[in-house]
């Protein structure tokens, strides 16, 4: 493994044809987008039980919302930096691309990506927890009590919790792309949750070239290819050739 070789990493995207990315919450750090382990993350001093997973929904519904209405909130306020904006041009240079997110906040689509599979869901998609309908709630302000139109039972919003299955057919799509590509970028995520922290294992085996971007070490850091320490709103368009 190599540590900062920025030259080969940018010879490497220049030349592959097939490329999947993998991107975590580091790559909307530098958008204003709190990272959920970080010193200031987003499950310090609450537990992420609580705050995300179906029995925490039912004890308390409206602590969880409270907290999902606040980062609709905050998210309302932020762009995408260049970190999303390299990877949608990324997707514009490579003939085959697949950006695979953990991310539930859309940017990589505000971005301009196209081809992505929300692995966690997103946030602004809201479904009725007793006929699963399914409502589009982009940029609108949701009430403190969510209530389903049709059948007024509670909404929950369209993400994954802990301890729930991921969306099928994102997984399997995440999965296909993994096996296929040349080379396999992983950025700004911990590595740590799992099925998405597998995936660089998949690509390794299926004898890809993988590439990791975050400041810090991770347990994907020994089985990559070439590790750049840093951010990835400063080193992707770097290893895209800008400045
Ligand atoms: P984490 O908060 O676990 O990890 C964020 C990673 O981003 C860390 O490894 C940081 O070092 C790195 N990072 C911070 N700033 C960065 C920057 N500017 N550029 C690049 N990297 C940076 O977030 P995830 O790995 O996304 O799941 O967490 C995975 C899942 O755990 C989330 O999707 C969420 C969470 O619980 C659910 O809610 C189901």
């Amino acid at each position: 493994m190599r540590h900062n070789d920025l030259t080969e990493a940018r010879e490497l995207l220049a030349r592959a044809r097939s490329v999947t990315v993998l991107t975590g919450a580091g790559v909307s750090a530098e958008s204003g987008v709190p990272t959920f382990r970080g010193s200031d993350g987003l499950w310090k001093g609450s537990s992420a039980l609580e705050l995300a997973s179906p029995d925490g929904f039912a004890r308390n519904p409206h602590k969880v919302w409270e907290w999902y209405n606040l980062r609709r909130r905050t998210l309302l306020r932020v762009r995408p930096n260049p970190g999303h904006l390299a990877l949608a041009e990324l997707e514009r240079r490579v003939p085959e691309f697949g950006l695979i997110t953990q991310n539930v906040d859309r940017l990589h689509q505000a971005a301009g990506s196209k081809n992505v599979v929300e692995l966690h869901g997103n946030i602004w998609e809201v479904r009725c927890t007793a006929c699963h309908a399914v409502f589009d709630r982009t940029a609108v302000e949701l009430p403190a009590e969510p209530r389903c139109e049709s059948c007024l039972a509670w909404l929950r919003p369209g993400v994954v919790w802990f301890g729930e299955m991921l969306p099928p057919a994102a997984l399997q799509t995440a999965e296909a792309w993994t096996e296929r590509c040349e080379l396999f970028l992983l950025i700004g995520t911990s590595a740590i949750v799992w099925p998405a922290a597998g995936l660089a294992s998949i690509a390794k085996e299926s004898c890809a070239k993988v590439i990791e971007i975050n400041p810090e070490e991770t347990p994907a850091t020994e089985l990559a290819d070439i590790s750049l320490r840093g951010k990835s709103g400063e080193l992707l368009p770097r290893i895209l050739g800008h400045a």
